[in-house]
C-alpha cells in the first residue's frame, strides 16, 4: 500500500509535553511489580454502540498488561465471539465456553473453560453464540444480575486483572458485566456519531452503581480509531474532551489497518507487530490503567 499508515508517526510524549488530547502528558509512575497474591480487580469494556474498539481493546490492553508482568484474564461477554476469534480460538468447536458457567448444565467448571492464549500469562474464557440464549435463560434466574460475579469471584484470586469484553448492548449479559466489575472503561471511536447513546450508557452505569454495585468506578475513557490527519477527528476528540474531562485517557489510538490484520493473525498486536505504533499505543494505556487502579 502506498503512503504512510497512521500508525507509523511517532508515539512516546515525555511528561509535560502536549499530548494528542492538548493536554500535557501525566508523569506516570512507574510500573511496579504485581501485588501478591493477585488482586482480581475486574473491568468491563462496554460501550452499546457496535464496533467502537471494545475488543480490540481488550486483547491489546490484555497483552500489554502482561508485558507489565501481571496475570490476566480476559472474558469473551460477546456471543459473536469475536474475542476468542481474536486470539486464534474457533469459537465453533469449543466443547466448553462462558455460557456453561453461567447456564449450569451438569457439571462443568470454571477451570473446564479457562484456556490459555498464545500469549503466556494471558488466559481467556471464550464463547460463542451458544451465549446469545443466556440472554434470555439468565431472566428467570435468581440473582440473574450476579451471575458473572459468582463465577468469576472463583478466580480472582489467580489474577491480577479481569478484563470483560462485552456485547454491543446493554442487556443483561452487560449487566452482569457490570455487576461484577470494580472497574468500567469505555472505548469511543473518535467519530461523528462517538457520543450518541453515550448518555444511556452513563445512565446504565448509574443504576447499576445504585442499585446492583456500589464500587463500580468509571476507570476511563479510551479514544480510540482516531485518524489524526482530519480535522473531523480532531473536532470529535475535543468534544469528548469536553463531555468526560480527565476520564479521558491520554492515551489516543490511532487508527490502522494492522488492527484487523491482527485478529487474522489471531495474535495482539504486542505480538504481531511489537514495534508498531499500536503496540506501543496499548502498552501506554496500560500504564495509564495501572497508575488509575
Ligand atoms: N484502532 C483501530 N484502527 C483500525 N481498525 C480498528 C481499530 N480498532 C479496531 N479496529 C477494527 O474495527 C473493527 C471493530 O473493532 P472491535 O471489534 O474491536 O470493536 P467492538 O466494539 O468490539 O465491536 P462489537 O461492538 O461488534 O463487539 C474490527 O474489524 C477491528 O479490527
Ligand atoms: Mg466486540
Amino acid at each position: 500500500m502506498a503512503g504512510k499508515d497512521v500508525d507509523d508517526e511517532p508515539g512516546g510524549y515525555r511528561p509535560g509535553e502536549i499530548d494528542e488530547t492538548g493536554r500535557p502528558w501525566p508523569d506516570l509512575p512507574e510500573v511496579q511489580p504485581p501485588h501478591r497474591p493477585p488482586l482480581g480487580i475486574v473491568i468491563a469494556l462496554t460501550n452499546q454502540k457496535g464496533g467502537v474498539g471494545k475488543t480490540t481493546t481488550t486483547i491489546n490492553l490484555g497483552a500489554a498488561l502482561v508485558e507489565d508482568g501481571r496475570r490476566v484474564l480476559l472474558v469473551d461477554l460477546d456471543p459473536q465471539g469475536s474475542l476468542s476469534i481474536g486470539l486464534g480460538i474457533n469459537p465453533h468447536t469449543l466443547s466448553h465456553s462462558v455460557y456453561d458457567l453461567l447456564i449450569p448444565r451438569g457439571q462443568v467448571s470454571v477451570d473446564d473453560v479457562i484456556m490459555a492464549s498464545n500469549v503466556d500469562g494471558l488466559d481467556i474464557l471464550p464463547a460463542n453464540i451458544d451465549l446469545s440464549a443466556a440472554e434470555v435463560q439468565l431472566v428467570s434466574e435468581v440473582a440473574r444480575e450476579q451471575t458473572l460475579m459468582r463465577v468469576l469471584d472463583k478466580v480472582k484470586d489467580r489474577y491480577d486483572i479481569i478484563l470483560i469484553d462485552c456485547a454491543p448492548s446493554l442487556g443483561l449479559l452487560t449487566i452482569n458485566a457490570l455487576t461484577a466489575a470494580d472497574f468500567v472503561l469505555i472505548p469511543l471511536e473518535c467519530e461523528f456519531f462517538a457520543l450518541r447513546g453515550v448518555a444511556l450508557l452513563t445512565d446504565t452505569i448509574a443504576k447499576v452503581q445504585e442499585r446492583l454495585n456500589s464500587n463500580l468506578r468509571v476507570l476511563g475513557v479510551a479514544p480510540t480509531m482516531f485518524d489524526h490527519r482530519t480535522l473531523h477527528a480532531r473536532e470529535v476528540l475535543e468534544r469528548v474532551l469536553d463531555a468526560f474531562g480527565d476520564e479521558v485517557f491520554h492515551t489516543v489510538i490511532r487508527r490502522t489497518i494492522k488492527f484487523p490484520e491482527t485478529t487474522v493473525a489471531g495474535e495482539p498486536i504486542t505480538t504481531y507487530a511489537s514495534a508498531s505504533g499500536g503496540a506501543q499505543a496499548y502498552r501506554s494505556l496500560a500504564r495509564e490503567v495501572l497508575a488509575r487502579l
